[in-house]
């Protein structure tokens, strides 16, 4: 864990967007073990990782109000006495994009947009953290990918968390309000969806290799990305929301330790110890979608927030699959 993340949020107000999700559950854990006041503002939407479970341990220490943010109106009954709003509630499917742009606009920029148009009218002092992606930079250009890289986002998805990101630091610039991004890169652990393989690829390797389904790999493999554990990325959260340092910035993160495609695919195998591979084409379209190359370089977070990876891919895997052994039936 990074350190100085175990301090400062007791008594706060936060309000958790996208919070029965995977990362803003586990987010809530860590806020509610840290003494904060959480409520969790999620919509319940299929087919993403919404889940009761997922807040199971902690469903009393709670509240949970089930609205969307494309509604401005519930949006606003929820902003006022926060102190921090994380937001991680989004329509996170690249190919469900392509086949719903306008769905995916409503909810990535307009449902984005009335966060930040409800906090600037009623609340405009709450610091206000938002979940990029990594897709929003596109193929990179050179490696490691930093924040000077040129942002080419190649799908619906990515352009439009691309200009949600913007929204937010052109409300920073223009209306002094604090915002702060992190630009979340493939993040694995418990408490992620696996239901489907739309998003969220690896853990749905783990599903396929605990039932003893084989995994698709689709073309060679050779893929190269890096897989970000979840407590490591809610610590970058934590720490950009206590970091005044980080207001108007942008991050990328990363795992540290890129692998090839295939190579995570046979560590969910060792990790699960069953499992097997099973190599087929792209399906139609996704191929030029897909990034080849990809990983990040974590120099700009490490130097303002003190923010590292410290939890390697086996490590993780470990911690997932013990997650998931003994609660598959919740997630599947
Ligand atoms: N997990 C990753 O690997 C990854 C990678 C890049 C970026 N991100 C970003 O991180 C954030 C969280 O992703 P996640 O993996 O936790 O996804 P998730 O699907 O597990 O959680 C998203 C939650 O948002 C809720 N939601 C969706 N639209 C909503 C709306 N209009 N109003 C209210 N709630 C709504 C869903 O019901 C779901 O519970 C997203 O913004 C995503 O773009 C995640």
């Amino acid at each position: 864990m990074n350190t100085h993340t175990s301090t400062g949020m007791e008594d706060a107000n936060v309000l958790i967007i996208g919070g029965l999700g995977f990362i803003g559950s586990n987010l809530a854990h860590r806020l509610v073990a840290l003494g904060a006041h959480v409520v969790i503002f999620d919509a319940c939407l299929d087919p993403y990782g919404w889940n009761y479970a997922n807040i199971k341990e902690i469903e009393r220490d709670v509240e949970v109000i089930v609205a969307d943010t494309r509604d401005f109106e519930a949006v606003k009954t929820q902003v006022t006495d926060k102190d921090y709003i994380f937001n991680f509630a989004a329509q996170v499917s690249h190919s469900l994009s392509m086949e719903r742009p306008f769905m995916d606009i409503d909810i990535n920029c307009r449902g984005n947009m009335n966060v930040l148009e409800a906090c600037r009218r009623l609340n405009d002092d709450a610091v206000i953290l938002f979940a990029g992606t990594r897709s929003e930079s596109g193929d990179a250009q050179y490696l490691p990918v930093d924040e000077h890289h040129p942002d080419n986002p190649s799908d619906i998805y990515s352009i439009n968390k691309l200009a949600a990101e913007k929204y937010h630091l052109m409300y920073t610039h223009v209306y002094g309000m604090p915002t702060s991004i992190i630009r979340v890169g493939n993040t694995y652990g418990p408490r992620h969806q696996m239901k489907h393989g739309q998003y969220g690829v690896l853990n749905y390797f783990i599903r396929r290799a605990m039932l003893d389904e084989p995994i698709m790999i689709y073309g060679d493999g050779q893929q190269i990305r890096e897989y970000c554990y979840v407590d490591d990325v809610c610590d970058a959260f934590l720490l950009s929301a206590q970091t005044p340092k980080s207001i108007g910035e942008y991050f990328v993160i990363g795992s540290g330790e890129p692998v090839k495609f295939i190579d995570m695919a046979n560590q969910v195998i060792s990790a699960v110890g069953k499992g097997s591979l099973q190599h087929t084409p792209y399906p139609e379209g996704r191929e030029k979608i897909d990034v080849q190359k990809y990983y990040v370089a974590n120099d700009k977070i490490t130097e303002y927030l003190g923010w590292h990876p410290t939890i390697t891919l086996k490590e993780g895997l470990e911690k997932t699959v013990a997650f998931y052994q003994n609660r598959l039936m919740e997630y599947i």
